[in-house]
């Protein structure tokens, strides 16, 4: 099926062979990629294949190495997806409203036309409303759980379904997800051929710097990524930090227990003030909210030197902002600022 979906000249691609693609031991002399000789601790190619990483992360998520893609961000693997599987001018691709902004631009960066579903005022919708988008050119459904920016999180059951009646492949991008109680889909992968579960380092594990996407999907479709990725797309600094915080994951994990007991908190409070019209329950690490007048928020904040989101031209998010989750301090100085605006 993943071989009917791929583009032509994809399907045809002799991906780049790399000089570093076969392990050949510490003890070689390596004079076949031209790198310096001269030991700088960077002075060689990374792995392309990012072995290591992928074996590490492939005993993290119970999953194996070659279901795992990795990328230069998840922005890097929405970007891989587009140019693997749409051709430009003619294929479609589908995504909720409101939904995260890079689909729309790596979209209009390939030439792909965008369809969107409208979420309803509670950003929910029928698993009917993005099937009844689809066409023979509709390749890839981009879905986001908790979605950007609602903190919605999609049932597995709807990822199911979605995954059976849609004749592409289904992306469930799951920046969000160590965040929420609801599980992650992963555990639908080995029944569901056209899932790619979608995860990154920018979020909960606090490393938003080293630019690390991970891809979980089946083997043919990483196949057909990894021809067309760079050939050195993870650099060595970013596979080495991010096996380190792997090592180290009981650091990440304290950080999202208290981000969510802030969400927590957050949620709470605001929902005392008379500006809040109303707090949408997320799953993520921000939330997003309804004030009488966002952008005199907006502005107070800035003022006071607090930068959140407005997202109030988004599809039913009149005068919302969104607003990350902060350390206990900055979130106590965000309800302060707030309270004198109110006051
Ligand atoms: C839903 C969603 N996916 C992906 C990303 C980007 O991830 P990365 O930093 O891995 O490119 C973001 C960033 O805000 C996001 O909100």
């Amino acid at each position: 099926m993943i071989d009917k979906l791929v583009r032509e000249n994809i399907k045809n691609l002799k991906a780049y062979s790399s000089a570093r693609e076969h392990n050949f031991g510490m003890e070689a002399i390596f004079l076949d990629a031209n790198e310096s000789p001269f030991e700088t601790g960077l002075n060689r190619y990374p792995d392309p294949n990012q072995m290591a990483l992928k074996r590490a992360l492939a005993d993290l998520r119970l999953c194996r190495p070659e279901q795992i893609i990795l990328g230069n961000g998840s922005d890097e693997l929405i970007d891989l997806l587009m140019r693997s599987f749409c051709e430009p001018g003619l294929d479609n691709v589908i995504c909720a409203n409101p939904s995260y902004g890079m689909y729309q631009v790596s979209a209009d960066i390939n030439q792909v036309e965008l369809r969107r579903f409208n979420l309803d005022a509670n950003f929910e919708f029928e698993d009917t409303a993005a099937l009844e988008l689809a066409d023979e050119h509709s390749k890839l459904l981009l879905l986001c759980s908790p979605n950007n920016p609602t903190g919605k999180i999609i049932p597995l059951s709807a990822i199911q379904n979605l995954c059976n009646e849609f004749n592409g492949i289904v992306v469930l991008d799951e920046a969000y997800i160590d965040f929420a109680e609801s599980p992650s889909a992963l555990s639908l992968l080995g029944q569901n051929d056209n899932l790619f579960v979608m995860q990154t380092f920018s979020k909960s594990w606090g490393m938003a710097g080293i630019r690390l996407g991970v891809g979980y999907t089946n083997p043919e479709i990483v196949e057909i990524l990894s021809a067309v990725k760079a050939p050195y797309n993870v650099n060595t600094l970013t596979q080495n930090i991010a096996l380190k915080a792997i090592e180290n994951k009981q650091q990440s994990d304290a950080w999202i227990k208290a981000l969510v007991e802030q969400r927590k908190v957050l949620e709470k409070v605001l929902n005392e003030f008379n500006m809040v019209e109303r707090v949408f329950p997320s799953e993520a690490n921000f939330l997003l909210v309804r004030f009488t007048n966002a952008q005199d928020v907006f502005n107070t904040l800035i003022d006071s030197g607090i930068v959140v989101r407005n997202r109030s031209k988004e599809f039913n998010c009149k005068n919302c902002l969104r607003i990350s989750v902060g350390t206990m301090e900055e979130n106590v100085k965000l309800l302060e600022v707030l309270k004198n605006l109110e006051s």
